[in-house]
This record gives structure tokens, C-alpha cells and sequence, in this order.
């Protein structure tokens, strides 16, 4: 494209136009219309009970009282559930899970019963006057209690469930990995807990279902990343008319993967919309959400490096231990069932690798969604950049340097990893290059030195990542046997203004401002000409829904496909508007020309008119299509982080110095938009690494679900960041060269903090603290000089 061409596409806001956010207008007014700011003629408030104790047998339920408060409704218990065979329900991996509790409660904060009244006040009160009598049993907060000998068996609801443990799975070759690690001349070796985590969306989960017994309709509002799935979801498991059931996800506070799963209280807002024939909200509550909504990883990695002494890697060796909670309901590609933690190493050219992971129920809240990441990808890349240092550590090499002569080089591509992945594209080392510059390496190193002189301590730590987004293709990913593809639909009006629609959904990533600005550039219209809508079942065409970055690689390219189609129609348009043949026609931005006469041409809007009023003779009218895109391959985004910091070492606390971001996400569609999601991304790594402490006691007490504990940074705590965007390697698969990135610095971003501060401390001979690195365990770790693992020692009585 010419400098002049891309200055004409930047004014009517296409690809590479930093073009604001047309969402934000009504955000920043207030005029948002999030779940809970709907209110139906009629509706009732629905609130849940839930369990006190994380694994009990239930010895009876008493409602009575609850029943007997004025304004309560309904008041619904698992007993009740069962007689309508909603109990329990499907999971997204092939498992079930208990909606209300009849048997057993299975972790603290499990939904027990809910009560319908006229307002949540009532109904909450009511929950406290049911009487539920529990007998304690020990409660599983880990792997390894899970599969020790004697282990209470938590899910003895299950046939043919003798133990807890979920799945033994592996990928790779372990016969060549053995032979690999023969002949290193150096092996390094390193374990790591990846604590439990959990999204925190500002907007928690909620729903309003509204049951017409005179249309046998069931509209659901509610806070879903894949309202698709959804509708499938409940026609399956309330044997309903998936036709007579529409799903409506309107404006998201933030979703990151917490609003995937199919949660107890949606369930039961439907259920009691059925019974009662009025609208029913739910709307869950900050410790609710904390306690009992989708956790992310609280997986235990070990792992080794086989290596020459030279610093060639020759093989990876690595065992995961997944820490599932009470109920397996990972939303992922179904056959993977540690998700896509076998992309670790991706971008380093590994000879041979094997990998084994293991599952286990535990008496947690279900674990294990992709928050933030595509299936696991945040450890797989965590685990991957702690062990490149450390095994530059154990070789004396500078790890940058490592890092590059181990890195696949740009000759490579299209390359294939040990686990199988194809690598679309990459600049490897001109991104490490890129980071090593703005960050000042050199230089650093010189201050380090010079400052451990004077007793103070400086680390730099570094992260790489590559991250496989945009799941499917179709062969590859499915989840429960639906194929991962998604779709986008495209109206244009007779005046040349246009209607968008697509199966993904926005939760504030910016996709109206995004997906119009593909629109431009397919078709010359002015993005602020197309309205982009998702969300709605009964508009929008079928998809699988927003998360691990695959709006822009799937959805994103379903947006270019159909603006094809619909510039392959007007072109045909034009040739009869001009009189001439086909093939006579050339287009440029908006423009269609004769090209033996460039001057005679046709715009896009007059070929529109055309499509409603002049259309050739024989020519299907009007103007719109949709496309289906099933991505041939992942699109693969490569970044570089550094982080360095300053460390006290008489407390402990470390403060960040300087942040550098090399993202090559492929073409960038909105820059701005791309720097946002960037920013957004590292302060979830800077709060992951530093202050995000939830974890359970030997009873299963889940310790930190509240906001004094779980630090969420204000802009007040998040350092500032430097931010790179010169490396720029399209998708070649892509329509328009562009890959993922939404997730791509929470992905990449924790390793360089903790590398960070390893490498301030380098000297003392610790090796690892696991996160957060709260001040008093990296002071234990310097005082002590040994390191700090695993979840954070905390005991029932203390
Ligand atoms: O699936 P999700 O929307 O969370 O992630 P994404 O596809 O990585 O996109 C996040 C936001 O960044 C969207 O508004 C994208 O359109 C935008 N983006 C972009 O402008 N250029 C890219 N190469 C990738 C994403």
C-alpha cells in the first residue's frame, strides 16, 4: 500500500487508523446497559445460599422458615432441582457439576439453595432463615493431598470414579526426550506453582430470564462471553426449543474468561422464571464472585531443561499437576485437556520434548478458565521464561543471549514445535533487539554491578511469548464436539450506511470500533458508516464467542471475508453501471474504475443504490451476505517484556523501575486500541506477580476472596509502561495480516517481574518464589537464602 493510500484509508478510519472508541460515548456518559441496569415489568430478585464448609455431607435442608417471610416466592433446593432433572449439569469438559448441592457440598461457598422474592433484600434474609445441617468431612486443597493414600473421594457422586484424579494426559516423545537428555551436558531443573487466580471483572456474573407462557419464549439477558453457546447449553440441559430461546448478552464489565462458564445461578433464574412466568435477576456479588466463579491456573510445573554446555537446548522435559476444584468445567478445545499448556517453548527451537499432566478434583471452587489467555497459555509461557532463566543461570549465560541463539529464526517459518503446532510468523530476535535498546541492557548491567557494591539491588528480568490464538480450525478444536469457527454477517443499506453483526462479543475490547474499521478497509465506507451489534441470539449469526484473543484471528477475518463477498457483488454492480465487462473493472478505496479510463468510475454507496434500485437484469437485489471463517491455522503473536526493579532488602519490597513492551501482533487494525489492551495486560501481570494473594487453609476456608486481600492495582499502584510497536509480521493466513493480542502481556508479562527480582537477588542462591512476591516472602527468601514455594503457607489456625 502507498504512503498516500494508507493517509486516504486513515480518514475514513480504516486498518491502522487509531480511531477512538465509539463504545466509550455512552460509557463515559453512564449510559452503559450492563445486566443489572434492566429492569423487566414484574421481576422478582433472586439470591443464593451457599455452603460454609468446603466438603460435608448434607444431613438435611429446612426451607420453612424461609418460605413463611413475606414477599419470598420460591425457594429452591437441590431436592427440588432433581425432580426436573437440573441437579446437576453438563460441563464444558465432559463433566458434571452440582447446580444446588443434594448430596454433598464439595467447597466453601457451593450453591446450596436460592430464594425468589419481590427484592434482594428479602431474599437474602430468607437464605440466612434456612436451616442446613452439615457433617464435616475432610476437606483436599491440593494435588498432592488429593492423591494421597486414604484420600476422601469427593466426587463419590460418580460411577466408576474410585480416586480424584480427573485425567492422565501426554503429548510429545518420550523415548527421543530420554535419549536427548543422555547426552546433555547440563540439565536444569526447576518447580513452580502457578497460584490460583482469578479475573475479578469489575461487573460480576448475572442474569434476568423472562419465561412467556403465551409465546413459550425464554429471553435470557445475561453476562456471557458466548451467548451461542449459551442457547445450546440450555435447549440441552432444560429441554428446551433451541429456536424459542434467545440469549442476550448486552453491555460486559469485563469478562477475561470469567464469564465463559455456565454458573448455578443462571440455571436457576431460569428455572424459576418457568416456574413462577415472571422475570427473574440474579445478580452475584463481589465475594460471590470471588469464592465461587471461575478460578484460573493453581497448577504445580515441573520441569526440566536437557542442554548443551554451549547453551543449545536439547530437549524439554515437564509434568503439570492441575488443581481442578470440586467440578472439572474448563472451557477449552474439548481433546485438550490441559489446554494449550503444550505450546510452551513455541518460539525456541527445541529438537524434542514430552509432556505429562495430570488433573485432580480438589474441595475448591471449579478452576482452571483461560483467564486472560488461550488455555493455559499463561503458565505454559510462565513456566517457560522462569526455566530460560534459570537454566541461563545454571550455565552462566547472559540470559539474553540465551535467549536468542535458542530462538527460531525468521528462516524458519512456517515451524513445526516437538508438541506439534505450526508457528505462522515471527521476528524473534529483532524484537528482543528492539526491547534490549529501549531498556538500555548495557547499561543496566553497569548500574547493577556498581549498586550491589553499595549494598542496593537492581534485577532485570526478561519474558518472551508466543501465544496460539485464534482456536479453531475446525479439524483441530472443538469444544464438546462443536466446532471452534465463528461468522459475521453484513448489511449494506441503499445509502451506502451498513450494519455489522458477528458471533463473538465485545466485554470491552472494542470490537464496534474494531470490526467497522475492517469494514473500511474492505470497502472504502467510512467506519463511522457501519454499526457493529453482537450479543444477541436471535440477530447475530452462530459463533463460539470472545475469549483467548480469537475475535480478531477468527471473527476478525469473518468481518473481511463477508466485506469481500459484498465487494465481489458491487463489482458487478459497477461493471453494469459503467457498461463494461467484469473484468474491465479495477477497484481503489470506496472506488470502483475502468481501467482503460481510470476517470470513469463508480463509488461503493452509488453501487449500494444500485443494489436496491438499477441491478442488472437477472441479478439477485439487495446488498448483504455472511461468511463462516474456519482459520486454516492459529495466528501466533510474538512479545518481549522487560521489567526492571529495585529491591529492599530489609523488607522485602520491590518497586518497578522500568517496564519495556515489544508486541509484533501482525497488522494492527486500531493501534491505540492494541496499546490499551497491552496496558491492560501487564497491569494484570504487575498485579498477578506482586499482590494477588487468594488461597485455602487446611479446612478449605478460602483465604483472601475479598478486596483487602486480592489487590486489584489502581492507576495509582501500576507503574508506567514503554511500549514498542516497529516489528511488524503479518499472519500469512490472515485476510488482513493481523493477529491476536488481547492477552498476549498478562501471558507474557508475570515471568519478566519475578525474573526480575530473582535476578536482584542473584547471589543468594535462590532460585524461585513462587507469586505473588509479597515483600515478606521475598524477605524470607533473602534472609533465609532459600527459596519460597508453592501456595502460601497458610494454616487453619492461623
Ligand atoms: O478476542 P479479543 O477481542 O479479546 O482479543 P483480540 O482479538 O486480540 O482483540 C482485542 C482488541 O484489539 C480488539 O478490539 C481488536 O480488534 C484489537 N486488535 C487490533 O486492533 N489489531 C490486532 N492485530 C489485534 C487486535
Amino acid at each position: 500500500m502507498s504512503v498516500s493510500q494508507a493517509l486516504d484509508e486513515i480518514k475514513i478510519g480504516g486498518l491502522g487508523a487509531s480511531r477512538r472508541r465509539v463504545e466509550d460515548d455512552r460509557f463515559i456518559r453512564g449510559k452503559g446497559n450492563y445486566t443489572d441496569d434492566i429492569t423487566l415489568p414484574g421481576m422478582l430478585h433472586l439470591e443464593i445460599l451457599r455452603s460454609p464448609l468446603a466438603h460435608a455431607r448434607i444431613k438435611s435442608i429446612d426451607t420453612s422458615k424461609a418460605w413463611d417471610i413475606p414477599g419470598v416466592h420460591l425457594v429452591l433446593t437441590g431436592e427440588m432441582m432433581a425432580t426436573r432433572n437440573l441437579a446437576w449439569m453438563p460441563t464444558l469438559s465432559y463433566d458434571t457439576q452440582a447446580v444446588l448441592a443434594t448430596d454433598k457440598v464439595r467447597f466453601q461457598g457451593q450453591e446450596v439453595a436460592c430464594v425468589i422474592a419481590d427484592d434482594p433484600y428479602i431474599a437474602k434474609d430468607a437464605c440466612e432463615a434456612i436451616d442446613v445441617e452439615y457433617e464435616p468431612l475432610p476437606a483436599i486443597v491440593n494435588p498432592a493431598q488429593a492423591v494421597a493414600d486414604g484420600a476422601p473421594v469427593i466426587r463419590d457422586d460418580k460411577e466408576n470414579q474410585p480416586d480424584n484424579v480427573i485425567y492422565n494426559w501426554e503429548v510429545g516423545d518420550k523415548a527421543g526426550t530420554d535419549r536427548a537428555f543422555e547426552q546433555a551436558d547440563v540439565v536444569s531443573r526447576l518447580q513452580l506453582h502457578y497460584p490460583r487466580s482469578h479475573p475479578s471483572p469489575i461487573e460480576c456474573c448475572g442474569s434476568i430470564a423472562d419465561f412467556n407462557r403465551a409465546t413459550s419464549k425464554l429471553t435470557v439477558y445475561m453476562t456471557t462471553q458466548a451467548p451461542h453457546i449459551i442457547r445450546a447449553a440450555v435447549a440441552l440441559v432444560a429441554e428446551l426449543p433451541e429456536h424459542m430461546i434467545r440469549i442476550v448478552s448486552p453491555d460486559i464489565g469485563g469478562g477475561f474468561g470469567n464469564k465463559v462458564p455456565v454458573y448455578p445461578g443462571y440455571v436457576c433464574s431460569i428455572l424459576a422464571s418457568i416456574l413462577l412466568e415472571r422475570p427473574v435477576k440474579w445478580i452475584e456479588d463481589k465475594s460471590g464472585n470471588l469464592i465461587s466463579t471461575g478460578f484460573a491456573r493453581d497448577i504445580y510445573l515441573d520441569g526440566e531443561l536437557a542442554l548443551r554446555k554451549d547453551g543449545k537446548i536439547l530437549a524439554v522435559r515437564m509434568h503439570a499437576d492441575a488443581d481442578h476444584g470440586a467440578f472439572f468445567s474448563d472451557a477449552q478445545p474439548s481433546k485438550f485437556k490441559i489446554g494449550l499448556l503444550h505450546s510452551t517453548f513455541a518460539c525456541y527451537d527445541v529438537p524434542v520434548a514430552h509432556l505429562t499432566a495430570r488433573g485432580t478434583y480438589s474441595n475448591k471452587a471449579p478452576g482452571g478458565v483461560a483467564y486472560r489467555c488461550s488455555f493455559r497459555v499463561t503458565e505454559a509461557m510462565f513456566f517457560q521464561e522462569r526455566m530460560i532463566a534459570a537454566a541461563a543461570a545454571d550455565l552462566g549465560m547472559d540470559p539474553a543471549e540465551f535467549r536468542r541463539m535458542n530462538f527460531v529464526t525468521d528462516e524458519q517459518f512456517p515451524h513445526r514445535t516437538p508438541f506439534g503446532f505450526l508457528l505462522d510468523s515471527g521476528q524473534y530476535a529483532k524484537c528482543l533487539d528492539v526491547g534490549l535498546k529501549a531498556v538500555g541492557y548495557e547499561d543496566f548491567r553497569r548500574q547493577q554491578e556498581e549498586a550491589r557494591k553499595r549494598g542496593k539491588l537492581l534485577g532485570l528480568g526478561i519474558s518472551t511469548m508466543t501465544e496460539p490464538l485464534g482456536a479453531g480450525n475446525s479439524r483441530e478444536y472443538d469444544i464438546l464436539g462443536i466446532k471452534m469457527f465463528d461468522s459475521a454477517e453484513l448489511k449494506v443499506h441503499m445509502t451506502g450506511k451498513a450494519i455489522l453483526r458477528t458471533g463473538a462479543k465485545t466485554q470491552g475490547q472494542g470490537h464496534e470500533t474494531t470490526w467497522a474499521q475492517i469494514v473500511a478497509h474492505e470497502l472504502g465506507l467510512p467506519a463511522e458508516d457501519v454499526i457493529v451489534e453482537e450479543g444477541d441470539t436471535d440477530t447475530a449469526p452462530f459463533g463460539m464467542g470472545t475469549y483467548a484473543s480469537r475475535s480478531t484471528p477468527v471473527a476478525g477475518a469473518a468481518v473481511s471475508m463477508v466485506a469481500r463477498k459484498i465487494r465481489a457483488k458491487a463489482r458487478r454492480l459497477a461493471a453494469h453501471l459503467l457498461e463494461v465487462s467484469e473484468e474491465d473493472v479495477e477497484w481503489e478505496l470506496g472506488r470502483f474504475y475502468v481501467r482503460s479510463s481510470p476517470d470513469r468510475g463508480v463509488t461503493i454507496q452509488e453501487c449500494a443504490m444500485a443494489a436496491y434500485s438499477n441491478m442488472p437484469d437477472g441479478m439477485e437485489p439487495g446488498l448483504e451476505n455472511t461468511a463462516f471463517y474456519d482459520p486454516p491455522n492459529l495466528t501466533w503473536p510474538f512479545a518481549v517484556y522487560l521489567v526492571t526493579v529495585e529491591v529492599d532488602q530489609e523488607t522485602g519490597v520491590w518497586d518497578v523501575l522500568n517496564i519495556v513492551a515489544v508486541d509484533d501482533c501482525g497488522v494492527r487494525i486500531n493501534p491505540m486500541i492494541v496499546e490499551g489492551q497491552i496496558m491492560g495486560g501487564l497491569t494484570e501481570a504487575y498485579a498477578m506477580a506482586n499482590m494477588q494473594f487468594i488461597t485455602f487453609d487446611a479446612e478449605g476456608n478460602c483465604v483472601g476472596a475479598n478486596y483487602m486481600d486480592y489487590l486489584l492495582p489502581t492507576a495509582w499502584e501500576t507503574p508506567g509502561f514503554e511500549l514498542h510497536s516497529e516489528v511488524v509480521t503479518p499472519s500469512p493466513h490472515h485476510p488482513i495480516g493481523a493477529k491476536g493480542v488481547g492477552e498476549c502481556a498478562a501471558v507474557g508479562g508475570p515471568a519478566a517481574f519475578v525474573n526480575a527480582v530473582i535476578d536482584a537477588i542473584a547471589g543468594t542462591g535462590v532460585r524461585n518464589i513462587d507469586m505473588p512476591l509479597l515483600p515478606d516472602r521475598v524477605w524470607e527468601a533473602i534472609t533465609h537464602g532459600h527459596d519460597v514455594s508453592g501456595a502460601p503457607p497458610v494454616r487453619a489456625d492461623d
